[in-house]
Parts: C-alpha cells; structure tokens; sequence
C-alpha cells in the first residue's frame, strides 16, 4: 500500500498541536502549551484563542520541517472539530480549512475524545508499540470527560458509563485551586500526593448506578473539609497539603479502578485502555496496572506525552477515517459540546 501522510491539527483546549503521521508512523508532533492561564486558576477561553492563532503557523510549519516534508507531500488534513472551547477549535478549524482550500487538500474532521482513545495506534518510528485488540475497554480521563467507552473498531465505540456530573480531572483541578495551587492542578496533586499519608482524611464517595460517574460530591465533601478545619487553623491547607492530596486522589483513583473492574466483569474483556490527561496520573497508572496483572488484563497505558492534548492522536483517528473514505467539506464548523457531535 502507498503510503499515507497525515497532518493532525490540535486545538481544542490550551495546547496548540500539529504531528505528521505516515501511515501509522509518528513522524513529527509539536505541543506549545499555553502558560498564560497558570495564574488564573483555568483556561480562559479568550486568551486562549488569541494564544492559538499567535502558535498555529510556526507549530504546524515547525511540525511538517520535523517530518522532512512540505505541505504538497500530505494526503489529508485531519482536525479537531470538537469537543471543547469554541474559539479554539475555530482557530484550528479554520486553518485546516485554509490550508485544505489553498492546497487542495482533503480535510478529515476528528472527535477530540476519539482521539484520545485511539492513541494507543500511534506507532513510534524506532521500537513497536503494543496495541490493544478490538473489542477493549477504554477508560478516557480528562479534563472535561470521564467515560468508560467499549471500543469495537476505529469507527464503533460505545459509552457504557460517564460521569454525570464534573469529570475527574475538572474535580481535582478545583480542589487544587481552593488549595490555592496554580492551574492545572492535576499534575501537581500527582507529585504532592507522594509525600502523604492517604488515610489521614475521608471525603464522600458517591454511590452512582451502573458504570457510571459522579465526583462532585467529593469535591464539595472536599471543600468542607476545608472550610471547617481552615476556620480552626488558618495554616491548615500549607500545613496538610500533602495529605490532603493523597487522600482525593486515592479517592479519586478508587472510584474510577472501581468502575473499570465492573466494566470490565460486565463485557468480558480484558483489554484495557487508559486515555486522557489524567491517565498521565502515576497513582491511576499503578493501581491499573497492578489491577491488571490480578486479573489478567492486558493493560494500555499511554505514553506520557501521548496522555494529555496532542495532535498525533488526532492524526491517528484522522488516518483511520482516511481509509475510510470519511472527508469533511470545506464548510464545516467546530462543535464545542459533545452530545451535539457524532
Ligand atoms: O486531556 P487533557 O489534556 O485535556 C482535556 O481534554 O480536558 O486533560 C487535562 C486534565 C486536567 O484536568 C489536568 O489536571 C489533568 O488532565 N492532568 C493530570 C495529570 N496531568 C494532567 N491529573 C492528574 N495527574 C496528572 N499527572
Ligand atoms: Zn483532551
């Protein structure tokens, strides 16, 4: 078979990513992160577009140079079309689209969270990379979803449980910053809560049917806990950082591992997938892996580069629908929300 380039545009969120796949082969891939939201305890949405039309040309250009390829070299144009902010998707929409137009390139438009979970299917250009077997199970933690998704093909994927109210990755993003901790919190609860104790504290655990989700409730048990031991010791949060980190995320970890166990007693499969920034967390990679050699899963922990927002993913998923036939028009539009997406 010839072979197929890809050029994978990322901007849903606050990273500005572009990668070259060829075939499967990660060629280049180019993250700019965007650090001017670390002191505003969240992205601002504003900022952020502004931030992704200052980084697309140099990150794409710097993206196809890495390759060793020129723009007239790629098959399709593969893009986020959502789900995520809507100011930022446009940037990145709307340079697929120009960029498509200008070189008569066929334009692919992916689903971020697909993305995320086809990831695994990145192959790197020096060593192999296992992939899991269809039927599996992926569990995609982010900052804005949280969903165990049965994954029959690149193109038939199932949501067999999500959160119904805040994602978990949100969740411990707003109880960094109550900690007073910068933006985005998750990464920082993650080194912290190494140096703690995780039975010092107990917050709430919610008791949701099925395989689904809900972590606002510990996020508000959280905070109390906060309000009322603050009210005692001003001090309290610097003087139990630590433990407090250990503790929500030992929770937060539970109840996700929790679920997955179920899901994956309920379908009968053992391929397990993780997706998502959050999947970067190193207690969550543990515990899965520890779980899965218990019970003879094979486990997919992405690379941790390949964890939060990137564009090989979206090449990836962009490729498979290549093959597919699947193209976009040169008149469609981000969509932010994700119900209103497939
Ligand atoms: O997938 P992602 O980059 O963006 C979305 O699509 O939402 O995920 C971002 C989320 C944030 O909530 C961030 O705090 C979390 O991933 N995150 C982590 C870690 N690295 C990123 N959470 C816990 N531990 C980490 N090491
Ligand atoms: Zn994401």
């Amino acid at each position: 078979m010839d072979k197929i380039i890809i050029l994978g545009i990322e901007s849903s969120c606050d990273d500005t990513s572009a990668a070259v796949l060829e075939n499967t082969v990660l060629r280049s891939s180019v993250i700019a992160s965007q650090a001017v939201h670390e002191r505003y305890g969240g992205v601002i949405p504003e900022l952020a577009s502004r931030a992704h039309q200052q980084n697309i040309v140099p990150v794409v250009d710097t993206a196809l140079r890495d390759a060793g390829i020129t723009i007239d070299k790629v098959d399709a144009i593969a893009f986020t079309r959502g789900p995520g902010l809507l100011g930022s998707l446009m940037v990145g929409t709307s340079f697929a689209k120009g960029l498509a137009m200008a070189h008569s390139t066929p334009l692919v438009e992916v689903n971020h969270l697909h993305g995320h979970i086809l990831s695994h299917f990145v192959d790197m250009p020096d060593r192999e990379v296992p992939h899991p077997s269809f039927p599996y199970l992926a569990l995609l933690v982010s900052g804005g979803h949280t969903q165990i998704v049965k994954v029959d093909s690149p193109d038939e994927m199932e949501i067999v449980g999500t959160t119904i109210d805040d994602a978990a990755g949100e969740a411990l993003d707003k109880c960094a910053k109550v900690m007073g901790l910068p933006y985005p919190g998750g990464p920082i609860i993650d080194r912290l809560a190494k140096e703690g104790n995780a039975e010092a504290f107990r917050f709430a655990r919610p008791r949701v049917a099925e395989l689904d989700y809900s972590f606002s409730g510990l996020k508000t048990s959280f905070l109390y806990t906060l309000r009322d031991h603050v009210a005692e010791d001003a001090d309290f949060i610097e003087k139990n950082k630590a433990d407090l980190c250990a503790t929500l995320l030992t929770t937060v970890v539970d109840i996700l591992v929790d679920k997955l166990i179920r899901a994956s007693k309920q379908y009968g499969i053992k391929d397990i997938a993780l997706g998502g920034g959050v999947s970067a967390n190193s207690m969550l990679r543990e515990r899965v892996a520890m779980e899965g050699q218990k019970r003879g899963w094979r486990t997919f922990l992405p690379e941790l580069k390949f964890t939060t927002d990137n564009a090989a993913m979206i090449a990836i998923a962009g490729y498979y629908k290549y093959l597919r036939g699947e193209f976009a028009s040169l008149d469609v539009a981000p969509i932010a929300r994700y119900e209103e997406m497939v």
